[in-house]
């Protein structure tokens, strides 16, 4: 009988069983000359991707990062490899009855396969960090303790995302999201000082016994993107710069490779790019964001904002970076 704890749900076995063949990537673009930075940009499901990049990455990957959606109630895309026809079938019998009800299950089909096979890519030292809010908190913690082990969690950050908010639902007003971190880092001794599980705004607490992560003005980098793109596009949650910056900078080495699987609007590219020239770093980021039509600001793509996004990252604070764009053969 196993001693832990384990979260059973419907279709579990057979969203495991990755099938089908390995996937293979073309080159479709080469943005400034390929250099000793040279990152990349996956335009594909990041199943899909991580099957793909099986051969050449195992156990090169330092950070994993995921900012999934995090099932709020709005839709999310879905996608299962083999499973997504029995899935289909199953969601269809289900959704007669109350689909609301069964959106955890939802969510657990779609984060499990990833994270299992993820995995693979991480090296020794390396840690997975997962952005997550109440929605699915407890559900993630008990599917990455089964995965990574529960003595490879290293712990949670608490990030002060909002102030109080009237329209907030419920009795308790939510104002915090959480960074989850597993795995196995090793810290030099300039890193030896404890880092608080706080994130908070710079005024508003003074702890001196750990190093925290503080953040300026924002309480989401939105303005991070705004000033980017020098436009407002209407995307108002894309997660800090300085944050990204910061988990980077304490759980990677100026050689390693960071992989982030939802990549959104690419903040983790652009403090990546940002990082690099602040410390003279040659860190790498590897970039996967599925091809999504969207009409945000002119882009037809959301893929394309997040090329967009550390292009002009590069074009702004890089040297001698560059950026290759894959998809995945049809
Ligand atoms: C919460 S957002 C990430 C935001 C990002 N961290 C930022 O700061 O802009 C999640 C992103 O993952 C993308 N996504 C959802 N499912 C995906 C999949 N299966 N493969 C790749 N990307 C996916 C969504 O289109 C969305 O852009």
């Amino acid at each position: 009988m196993k001693k832990v704890p384990e979260l059973i749900w419907s279709l579990k076995e057979e969203s495991k069983k990755i099938e089908g063949n390995t996937p293979v990537f073309i080159k479709t673009q080469q943005i400034y000359d390929d250099n000793e930075r040279n990152h990349i940009v996956f335009q594909g499901d990041n199943l899909e991707v991580i099957k793909g990049m099986a051969n050449d990455y195992s156990e090169k990957i330092k950070i994993i990062y995921l900012d999934p959606p995090y099932n709020t109630g709005n839709e999310f895309i879905y996608s299962g490899g083999n499973l997504e026809e029995k899935y289909s079938n199953f969601k269809q019998s289900r959704d007669a009855g109350n689909a609301k009800e069964n959106r955890h299950f939802d969510w657990l089909n779609m984060i499990y396969p990833r994270l299992l096979l993820s995995k693979e890519l991480l090296n020794e030292n390396g840690v997975i960090i997962v952005s997550i809010d109440d929605n699915e908190y407890a559900n993630l913690r008990l599917i990455l303790d089964e995965i990574y082990g529960e003595e490879k969690y290293i712990g949670t950050f608490v990030w002060h995302r909002r102030n109080y908010d009237e329209s907030n639902e419920g009795i308790i007003s939510h104002q915090h999201e959480y960074i989850v971190v597993y795995g196995n880092p090793k810290f030099d001794s300039e890193k030896t000082k404890r880092i608080s599980s706080w994130i908070y705004k710079e005024y508003e607490q003074n702890d001196t016994t750990t190093e925290a992560m503080k953040l300026d003005y924002q309480y989401t980098g939105k303005q991070d993107l705004v000033d980017i793109l020098e436009q407002d596009i209407g995307m108002n949650y894309p997660k800090p710069v300085k944050m990204l910056k910061q988990l980077v900078n304490y759980f990677s080495e100026p050689n390693d490779v960071i992989l982030d699987l939802f990549a959104g609007s690419g903040t983790t590219g652009q403090a990546i790019v940002e990082l690099n020239k602040e410390s003279n770093s040659f860190r790498k980021c590897i970039l996967v964001q599925i091809p999504k039509k969207t009409k945000k600001g002119g882009y037809d793509d959301i893929s394309k904002i997040t090329i967009d996004r550390i292009t002009r990252a590069i074009m702004k604070n890089g040297e001698n970076e560059s950026i290759s764009v894959y998809q995945i053969r049809k």
